[in-house]
């Protein structure tokens, strides 16, 4: 018996050299483990010895099954681990080459459409101007010539901001950029030519055309003599530069009480050219910016004397203008910080 258990193991260990792949080593496996495997008929003829053979016999046997199923282990992990090198040369993977190209991360579509319009108001003589997210009431509304009692104060549009004693002149989170034409006048004085792009906030019920937080691009010229026709010009230049060369723009009254007159500026639609789709809703035109003459009043809280100065300001919906431009349909996309959106543009 004894002879028989060592002869099996040096069989088992001598054939363990040939096999290549794990169905040959199964066979091997239930060849001398299995239930009527060599191993297991050995075994099986322990109960016949004698008494006093038992123990040592026994123990022998022992022995040689926990090698026989170490050394099968043993090759079951070299197998696999080879077939996975398999897998890799099959894959063609060379570590060896340079990692595929790192993506670069972009401007945000509204910064690049920021950007284009810095620099074509930069080469019209304008300066880029920027004042605080948080206002003061007197800047967003009062010097604004919007009296106490313009909607436009409601606590349903406007971003009140807890903090200061003065509750004539509280802290919000400014409605527009048109402050900065305030500040602009106080800080640079005139003949002045300013731009203002930055973010306003609304407390709106946002939806596909209005956010909380949006940006505008605020302009504004101070000299002496300047017209509409001025303002028409500088508009005029813009749109062109946004929406093509043929882009012609039309303004009508609108009301805004920092201005006088006040207008609403359209642009033929990029899309259609102004023979009506649904982008610009059958009209041919597409609303993208506020403008007038600036008010005496405004001039006189900016320190400017309204005799010898005038003046005139514009604001545009930035994000509109973005959203127009690419065909944006939501306007809550924009500032999602969704990166499958942005890598869009
Ligand atoms: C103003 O904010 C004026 N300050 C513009 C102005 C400046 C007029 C200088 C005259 C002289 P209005 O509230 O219409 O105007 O907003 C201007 C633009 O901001 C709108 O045409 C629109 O494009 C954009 N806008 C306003 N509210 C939102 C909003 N909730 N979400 C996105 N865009 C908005």
């Amino acid at each position: 018996m004894q002879d028989k258990l060592q002869q099996l193991k040096s069989k088992v260990l001598h054939e363990l050299k040939a096999i290549k792949n794990s169905d040959a080593l199964r066979d091997l496996e239930v060849k001398y483990l299995g239930r009527k495997g060599e191993l297991t008929e050995i075994l099986k003829g322990l109960k016949d010895l004698a008494n006093e053979e038992k123990p040592k016999i026994g123990a022998l046997a022992n022995d040689v099954k926990k090698e026989i199923e170490e050394v099968i282990n043993n090759a079951k992990w070299e197998i696999d681990n080879a077939l996975s090198d398999d897998a890799a040369i099959k894959e063609k993977i060379d570590v060896t080459l340079p990692s595929g190209l790192a993506t670069h991360g972009h401007l945000h579509p509204l910064t690049q459409v920021q950007k284009e319009l810095e620099e074509l108001f930069k080469s019209l003589g304008f300066f880029v101007a920027t004042g605080p997210d948080l206002e003061s009431e007197w800047f967003n509304f009062d010097a604004l010539n919007i009296p106490a009692s313009h909607p436009a104060r409601d606590m349903q549009d406007t971003f009140f901001v807890d903090g200061n004693s003065d509750t004539n002149n509280r802290w919000l989170l400014r409605t527009q950029t048109s402050p900065v034409q305030i500040r602009s006048m106080l800080q640079y004085g005139v003949p002045l030519r300013v731009i203002v792009p930055g973010k306003c906030f609304r407390n709106e019920a946002t939806d596909a055309r209005h956010e909380h937080t949006f940006h505008q691009l605020e302009g504004l010229m101070v000299d002496k003599n300047i017209s509409l026709a001025n303002m028409k010009a500088i508009l005029e230049a813009v749109a062109k530069k946004l929406y093509g060369e043929s882009t012609k723009i039309r303004l009508r009254p609108k009301f805004y009480p920092f201005v006088e007159p006040g207008v609403n500026g359209e642009v033929t639609c990029f899309l259609c050219r102004g023979t009506g789709c649904r982008v610009c809703k059958q009209t041919g035109w597409l609303e993208i910016f506020g403008a007038g003459m600036v008010h005496p009043d405004v001039l006189r809280a900016g320190g400017v004397n309204p005799d010898e100065y005038s003046g005139f300001a514009f604001g545009f919906g930035l994000t509109r203008l973005v959203m127009l431009k690419y065909g944006i349909d939501d306007i809550r996309l924009l500032m999602s910080g969704d990166k499958r959106f942005l890598d869009q543009f």
